[in-house]
């Protein structure tokens, strides 16, 4: 069997960044794991979130990957250096990609942030873009409310509409003409959120942003499998399965999401 891309991500959120993938290279074999007994990442010290991202890797580098996708932001705004440094296989975190596509489409150079409260405190989103283009300014701001929506399917109601209104209300008068959503679980809120900051602001998805990365890299090293057909996809679960094939569904629709539970690291 083919080498495959493995995934990690600290629960079901990392499936937006999964089903992005394999729209673009369907003939993939993927491996996914959710650190789902230890979600939520966002509220963790660097520390912390950093050992959990090295026990991830480890966990699926046993699994004979050839790339590693780190697709929860707050993994990757605080660990993706040090996963780098450690672990000898091509890695891609989902900040980048999203940084380099708020700096491509902002006309304003006025950039608005959003994620949770781990990755808008690491600061790692406005070093990203203003690494790319030093004259952009970042506003950010922590919506942690909307990983509990996104996870109870609460994505496009009233409840949603107040919440979104709320935190997103910062941003009003502050020129800012894109929004990145810098949280896995955000890009299901995308019709809430866009209705609320209204027509003039252009929102980035990092998860497509970084499915685009992925095919180039690749690409790059000429490392696309090329096998007929639609490649496997197997997912591992650090709790029950069953929330996460539950939830899952609501992420990734029509892909089967039957999932075994792993211990990694102290879980
Ligand atoms: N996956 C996380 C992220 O993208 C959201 C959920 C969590 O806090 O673990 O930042």
């Amino acid at each position: 069997m083919q080498k495959a891309i493995g995934i990690f991500d600290s629960g079901i959120g990392g499936l937006t960044v999964l089903k992005e993938i394999v729209a673009k290279l369907p003939q993939e074999n993927i491996i996914y794991l959710g650190d789902t007994a230890r979600v939520p990442y966002g509220i963790r010290s660097p520390e912390t979130v950093t050992r959990y991202s090295f026990e991830n890797t480890n966990f699926l580098l046993a699994q004979e990957i050839k790339m590693l996708v780190i697709a929860c932001n707050t993994a990757s705004a605080i660990s993706l250096e040090a996963v780098k440094k450690e672990f000898p296989l091509p890695v891609i975190g989902v900040l980048e990609p999203g940084a380099r596509a708020a700096v491509d489409a902002t006309r304003t150079r006025r950039v608005g942030v959003i994620g949770t409260e781990a990755t808008i405190g690491s600061g790692a989103y406005e070093k990203a873009i203003r690494r790319i283009a030093p004259e952009v300014v970042v506003h950010s701001h922590a919506c942690p409310l909307f990983v509990s929506l996104a996870e109870e399917g609460w994505t496009d109601n009233d409840v949603a509409a107040l919440v979104a209104e709320k935190y997103l209300a910062p941003f009003r008068g502050m020129d800012i003409d894109t929004l990145v959503l810098g949280c896995t679980h955000y890009p299901l809120l995308k019709q809430v959120i866009a209705r609320v900051v209204g027509p003039g602001i252009t929102l980035i998805d990092s998860a497509m942003e970084t499915a685009k990365e992925v095919a180039q890299v690749l690409d790059r090293l000429k490392w696309k499998g090329n096998g007929q057909g639609a490649g496997a996809r197997k997912f591992f679960v650090t709790d029950s399965p069953s929330r996460f094939e539950a939830i899952g569904k609501r992420f990734l629709g029509s892909i089967s999401l039957a999932a075994e539970q792993v211990r990694v690291g102290g879980t």
